[in-house]
């Protein structure tokens, strides 16, 4: 199978989506003869032979998407999911299939299946991933929070190079250390059981392992609320300055960017993006979604969902102008299988693509947005 390229789609490919377009525009229109309603903020615009996202992004950008929903397999168990999946994104993070919880659940027992799973698709549909990840205070398995230090390093030095060598033609980028600092600026020295046990010192240990396991793989920090200038960015400046000076092969920063709706993207992000390409480092969105009020029929007005366009079109274009930025990723793209609601009930349609699996309006812009390729 050819492994990487995403340039274009095959003449095949292309006369199967023309069909695909063909037929939905028929539905579309059947359902406005029969007065059917268009309730849900869908892209009503007749389908075009245009690029998908991974092909206008191509050749500089990567467009990704988590994989797997909020429970683990559901979603691709789901044959629109995975058709669309497969057409618009050229990179794939499993959402929570290789969180130790899940990969490595008892000492000395690992499970592959979820992630293999990821992997399988991933190459079927000639992409990448990201993976994600090794060093968190979530997902966690019972049985490595209550480790010494000594025994933990083997453990995670085992894990290490067990997970990256099963992937290693697969995975491009990898999140070794995610959310390790706290809202305050400081690390998470209590609630992370790695840096509990061995403190900083674990987070040299697992870059280091991590290059010698798989040297081509470009190995991030990856964390949420550091977007903007300010406390939080400000640490991971300091972190991975004082990191970098001891020679750890740290090569990127991941911004999750999990933006509210009503709040927007801070005004410094995209000069807080050139600060750490100003070190040197490559820059990633990993985890982009927008969180959007709900009604009680879950619905999101109009106006936030023009704005919700605005967003994802503002976060796409401070990536695609630099050069250190070579991968976006959507933490899902469809609402039908979104996590924000099981963290806030009353936050969700966070997605690029409704609970019907339908673009949104605003499809298109952010298509232009990403484009490497017009
Ligand atoms: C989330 C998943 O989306 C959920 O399905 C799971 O229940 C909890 O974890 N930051 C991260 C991701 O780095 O791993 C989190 O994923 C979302 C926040």
């Amino acid at each position: 199978m050819k492994p990487t390229s995403h340039a274009a789609a095959t003449p095949k490919c292309r006369r199967l989506r023309a069909w695909c377009a063909i037929i939905t525009f028929a539905c579309v229109a059947l359902n406005a003869c029969t007065g059917q309603a268009d309730e849900d903020q869908s892209d009503p615009s007749p389908p075009e032979m245009a690029l998908t996202l991974r092909e206008a992004a191509a050749p500089r950008l990567r467009v990704g998407t988590a994989i797997g929903g909020a429970t683990t397999s559901e979603a691709l168990a789901d044959p629109s999911y995975r058709h669309i999946a497969a057409e618009e994104f050229s990179l794939f993070t499993p959402e929570n299939q290789m969180k130790w919880r899940i990969i490595h659940p008892q000492r000395g027992r690992y499970d592959f299946g979820p992630a293999d799973e990821v992997a399988n698709f991933a190459r079927s549909a000639g992409a990448k991933m990201r993976g994600h990840t090794f060093i968190w205070h979530g997902g966690n398995p019972d049985w490595i929070e209550q480790l010494s230090c000594d025994a933990l390093r083997v453990e995670l030095r085992a894990h290490i190079r067990q997970v990256m060598t099963r992937y290693k033609s697969d995975v491009i980028e990898w999140d070794i250390a995610n959310e390790v600092i706290d809202d305050s600026g400081k690390l998470r020295m209590q609630e992370n059981p790695f840096l509990r046990a061995c403190g900083v010192g674990i987070l040299v240990d697992a870059f280091r392992w991590a290059r010698d396991t798989a040297p081509e793989a470009e190995l991030f920090i990856n964390d949420y609320g550091i977007e903007g200038v300010g406390q939080k960015s400000d640490a991971y400046v300091a972190l991975i300055s004082q990191l970098r000076g001891q020679g750890v092969p740290i090569d990127g920063i991941g911004f999750q960017a999990h933006i509210l709706g009503r709040d927007g993207v801070p005004p410094s992000f995209q000069d807080n993006l050139r600060r750490f390409e100003g070190m040197g480092l490559k820059v990633a969105i990993t985890e982009a979604d927008v969180r959007l009020p709900l009604d009680a029929a879950d619905q999101s007005t109009d106006s936030d969902v023009r704005r919700q366009g605005e967003i994802y079109a503002e976060l796409a274009t401070a990536c695609r102008r630099l050069h250190s930025c070579q991968s976006f990723t959507v933490w899902g793209f469809s609402d039908r299988y979104h996590w924000a609601k099981s963290v806030n009930p009353q936050l969700g349609n966070a997605c690029l693509f409704d609970a019907n699996l339908r673009p949104k309006r605003f499809f298109s812009t952010f298509r232009k947005a990403i484009s490497t390729n017009l």
